[in-house]
């Protein structure tokens, strides 16, 4: 399959967000996706409307195009004043999974961090997440394990 890789563009947007939504799915299952307000949806979503145009002028953000379909991203930024990259989100319609699609995506972002003399290529992970925890150590990041600390109010 002919996979390439582009930066994010304009009219990508409706097909990034179905991607975002179907891989949330995946990883909390249609059930407790379906339960949740739009509210709570919108909070777990990296898609947000208001939010797009910011990522589309950030210059980290690419997309995977394979046989003329949009079918994978990677929201990307660089974190004021530390030569920095944090990966906001990456994802894969689940149906191409495991075709090697991440991996571009991840290879494209490391291109474009070197060209802007980044240092570091960032990303959290939530620790049930396997697939990812395998894939960003595929990709040859050292895995650190941390504690999240969160003030409810
Ligand atoms: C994490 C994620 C982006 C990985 O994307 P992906 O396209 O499936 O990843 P790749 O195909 O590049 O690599 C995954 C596996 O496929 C294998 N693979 C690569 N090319 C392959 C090919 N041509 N045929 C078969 N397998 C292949 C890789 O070796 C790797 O195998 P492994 O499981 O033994 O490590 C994807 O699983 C996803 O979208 N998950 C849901 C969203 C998510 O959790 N994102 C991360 C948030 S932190």
């Amino acid at each position: 399959m002919n996979i390439s890789i582009r930066p994010l563009a304009y009219a990508d947007y409706a097909r990034i967000n179905t991607i975002d939504v179907a891989t949330q799915k995946q990883y909390l299952g249609d059930d407790a996706w379906g339960k949740m307000t739009e509210s709570e949806q919108q909070v777990r979503l990296v898609s947000r409307k208001k939010d797009f145009a910011w990522h589309l002028a950030c210059g980290f953000c690419f997309v995977a195009v394979a046989e003329s379909i949009v079918s994978g991203f990677i929201y990307a930024y660089e974190i004021p004043n530390t030569h920095k990259v944090y990966i906001e989100y990456i994802a894969v319609v689940p149906s191409m999974q495991k075709m090697g699609i991440g991996q571009k995506l991840f290879a494209a972002l490391r291109v474009q961090c070197r060209k802007n003399h980044i240092r570091s290529i960032w990303s959290l992970i939530n620790t049930d997440n396997t697939r990812s925890l395998k894939f960003h150590q595929r990709a040859g990041c050292v895995l650190r394990p941390r504690i999240e600390a969160e003030y409810l109010l």
